[in-house]
């Protein structure tokens, strides 16, 4: 079906847009060192994990993307196919829309209908009630509620905000208040570790640092203006590898998870390498359901699977905790980031 005119719709054809062009990436600067004797077999290799009080059978899992329109309703309806067959997690993109307008709620439920037994996040943007974030975990019976923040996305969009003033306060609210657990998450900017630093002072326990290198959010709002481009924002914020580096000094005290243009499992052990406890995919995957569908992605996604197996094999890691001791070396940009900021 032909997208209509509409912003949910927009963000999903212009990241399938943009998806097309190669980036650069941080983690080429990121290398494991190769030892000889993994001393383990391929079955020895784990690759469980939990975060957010939650048992997972994978470490990656469908990052927030969509909903709000009948287009991508459709587009919920393959991603939740995936993650059903898969035994993946899933993310719904921002409920916003549903708590604006009723008649468009099917498209979040979808997720929950397809998926009924899955793990399931719900998403909303900051600035939301406590009030409404009980209603978008209430829509779909969520098991997490995932809250974005995105402040440059929100500065280039034509339509976006521009107080962003109590940010803090209201997400506080939440954090201690939902009855399930709050996964705060950037949306593509990455985090420094002064933001975590305040994210775990109001009490936040799992965070996504969502780093730059993969859905560029400045490019596609930019994209969407007709004057005032803001053209040159379009590289800011931190890479995923960087906000790693950055979360560092709070492995031990949150869940941390990463995302921001993966495209491969290598990029996943990377970051799990990193601390991660859980990698979310948005742009890639997206772009494997449309382009080749349902069927062909389940296969994709079991592949995955089990070459994150067989890279921890590679490093002689038999579980995901394991993965924080691998050897790695850092190059360029992000070993200069690591010296200037003081990160060892
Ligand atoms: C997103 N993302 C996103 N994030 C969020 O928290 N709420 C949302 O509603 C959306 N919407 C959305 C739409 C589309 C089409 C894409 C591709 C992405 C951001 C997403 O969850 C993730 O943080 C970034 O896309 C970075 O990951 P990738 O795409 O580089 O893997």
């Amino acid at each position: 079906m032909k997208p209509t005119n509409n912003r949910k719709n927009e963000h999903v054809s212009l990241a399938e847009k943009f998806a097309k062009e190669t980036r650069k990436s941080d983690f080429d600067s990121f290398r494991f060192v190769h030892h000889s004797f993994p001393e383990m077999s391929v079955a020895d290799a784990s690759i469980s994990t939990s975060f957010a009080g939650l048992e997972m059978a994978s470490p990656f899992y469908i990052n927030a993307m969509t909903g709000g329109s009948t287009w991508t309703k459709k587009v919920n309806e393959k991603l939740a196919l995936i993650a059903r067959e898969t035994g993946i997690a899933m993310a719904t993109g921002s409920i916003s829309a549903a708590l604006k307008d009723h008649s468009v709620e099917d498209s979040y439920t979808i997720v929950r209908e397809v998926n009924p037994n899955g793990t399931v996040f719900a998403n909303l943007g900051t600035g939301q009630t406590l009030e409404n974030a009980k209603k978008a975990v209430d829509l779909i019976q969520a098991d997490a509620l995932q809250i974005h923040v995105n402040s440059p996305q929100e500065i280039v969009m034509p339509e976006g905000d521009r107080d962003f003033s109590n940010w803090l306060t209201e997400l506080e609210n939440i954090v201690h208040h939902l009855a399930v657990p709050v996964i705060v998450k950037e949306v593509g900017f990455g985090m420094s570790r002064e933001t975590i630093q305040q994210l775990t002072s109001i009490g936040v326990k799992t965070i996504d640092i969502s780093g730059q290198g993969g859905t560029n959010f400045a490019q596609i709002e930019n994209y969407r203006r007709t004057t005032e481009k803001f053209d040159y924002l379009e590289d800011w914020g931190q890479s995923t590898v960087i906000s790693l580096v950055e979360a560092q000094p709070f492995i031990n005290e949150i869940d941390l998870l990463a995302s921001g243009g993966i495209r491969n499992p290598l990029d996943i052990v990377k970051a799990l390498s990193l601390g991660a406890k859980g990698v979310g995919i948005s742009g890639l995957f997206l772009h494997m359901a449309l382009r080749d569908g349902v069927e062909a992605t389940i296969l994709e996604v079991n592949a995955w699977k089990n070459q994150i197996a067989s890279i921890m094999t590679l490093l002689g890691k038999k579980s995901i905790k394991d993965l924080s001791q691998a050897d790695i070396i850092l190059l360029g940009e992000v070993k200069d980031w690591c010296e200037l900021r003081k990160i060892d």
